[in-house]
């Protein structure tokens, strides 16, 4: 083989897997480590089992469908949030479908917002389980409501839920961690927590102020091999989030069903979830098109990412205004053409 057929060829084969990874791109529904660690790492089947996982928020939404696909794998469940009722529903359903005993699941009503009472929950878990292998902080509510008009009070409401809570929270089972130089801390961030979007400054402010706090303690953890932190970053997901969110007031929530088409399904964000969980990777991004393709331009071409954002951003405020749920006229359009 001459050389210029030889140096063609190898032009071909690099193209060709240039465009197969194009593909690839415009089908993940996560960033392409996640997605390796999907194809090619650790199985949640055989890493998570005989584990003590304690979830906060799991009395809905990605909590809620994070502890079924738990309860599917041979490990003991501890169940948080404000609403016993809920949790009560939850801990049946996980019963039913999994293959839990009652035993084996914990419910222990919790408001991330009331710290003090942290410590104690905290001993309770132990006294009933022993240890605590793995801490999701993915309890957490959102907001819809432009800053010149928001409350000041919300904005507190948001770092008190979102960030002081889980704080706390975690402060209050890392002596526990570190004792026994094992352990996986597993924050629910979001994309909000990597770029900013009109209507949620005080929700972004959280979500920001959580992935600094969590980036930091893992640096701060480097002794400590053995116990991991993961940011887990979702865009939109299928939930009451919208529905929970703050708005003006810390009274009033929005309190309407949005329109949930342009959403990832929760099973399959929960599903990611325990990949990276399985895998110890440090952060995930978890979303279909088009949203991922802004978390990295946010992550690597910022200035076209603040170019897109404010065009996109317009239109958001604009559905707001209009009584449509901020997002959904405008990438439920991208959705149909490509699905
Ligand atoms: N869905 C999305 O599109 C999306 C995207 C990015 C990130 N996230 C994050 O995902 C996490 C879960 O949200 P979700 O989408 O599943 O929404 P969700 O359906 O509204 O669930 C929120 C959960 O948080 C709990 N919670 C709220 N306030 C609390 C408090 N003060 N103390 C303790 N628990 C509290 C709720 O339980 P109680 O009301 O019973 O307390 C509920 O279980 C949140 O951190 C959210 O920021 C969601």
């Amino acid at each position: 083989m001459s050389w210029e057929l030889f140096l063609w060829l190898l032009a071909l084969c690099v193209l060709l897997a240039l465009v197969v990874q194009l593909l690839r791109f415009l089908r993940a529904d996560g960033d392409l480590t996640l997605l390796w660690a999907e194809w090619q790492g650790r199985r949640p089947e055989w890493e998570l089992t005989d584990m003590v996982v304690w979830v906060t928020g799991a009395s809905s939404g990605i909590g809620e469908e994070l502890v079924y696909q738990l309860s599917k794998l041979g490990v003991s469940l501890v169940l948080s949030a404000r609403r016993v009722q809920e949790l009560e529903r939850v801990k049946r359903r996980c019963l039913e479908n999994g293959i839990l005993k009652g035993k084996d699941i914990l419910i222990l009503p919790l408001d991330l917002a009331n710290r003090s009472s942290h410590e104690v929950a905290t001993k309770a878990v132990l006294q009933e389980f022993g240890k605590i292998d793995i801490l999701v902080n993915n309890g957490g509510v959102s907001q819809r409501s432009l800053c010149v008009d928001t409350s000041l009070d919300v904005y507190k409401e948001l770092m008190e839920v979102n960030y002081l809570g889980t704080v706390s929270l975690t402060k209050c089972v890392l002596p526990h961690m570190i004792e026994k130089k094992q352990g996986k801390i597993i924050t629910v961030n979001s994309f909000m927590g990597i770029i900013a979007a009109p209507l949620s400054g005080g929700y972004c402010a959280s979500k920001h102020a959580l992935r600094g706090f969590f980036n930091t303690l893992r640096t701060e953890l480097a002794t400590y091999p053995g116990i991991t932190v993961s940011n887990v970053c979702p865009g939109p997901v299928k939930s009451n989030i919208v529905k929970n969110a703050l708005t003006e007031e810390v009274t009033k929530t929005l309190g309407s069903d949005a329109d949930q088409s342009h959403k990832m399904a929760t099973s399959r964000c929960a599903r990611l979830m325990l990949i990276a969980m399985a895998n110890d990777l440090k952060e995930v991004w978890i979303a279909e098109q088009p949203f991922l393709s802004m978390a990295y331009l946010w992550q690597y071409i910022p200035t076209w990412a603040w170019w897109l954002t404010s065009k996109i951003g317009k239109k958001r405020i604009e559905n707001f205004k209009s009584g449509v749920d901020a997002d959904s006229s405008y990438f439920k359009i991208w959705k149909k053409k490509h699905d």
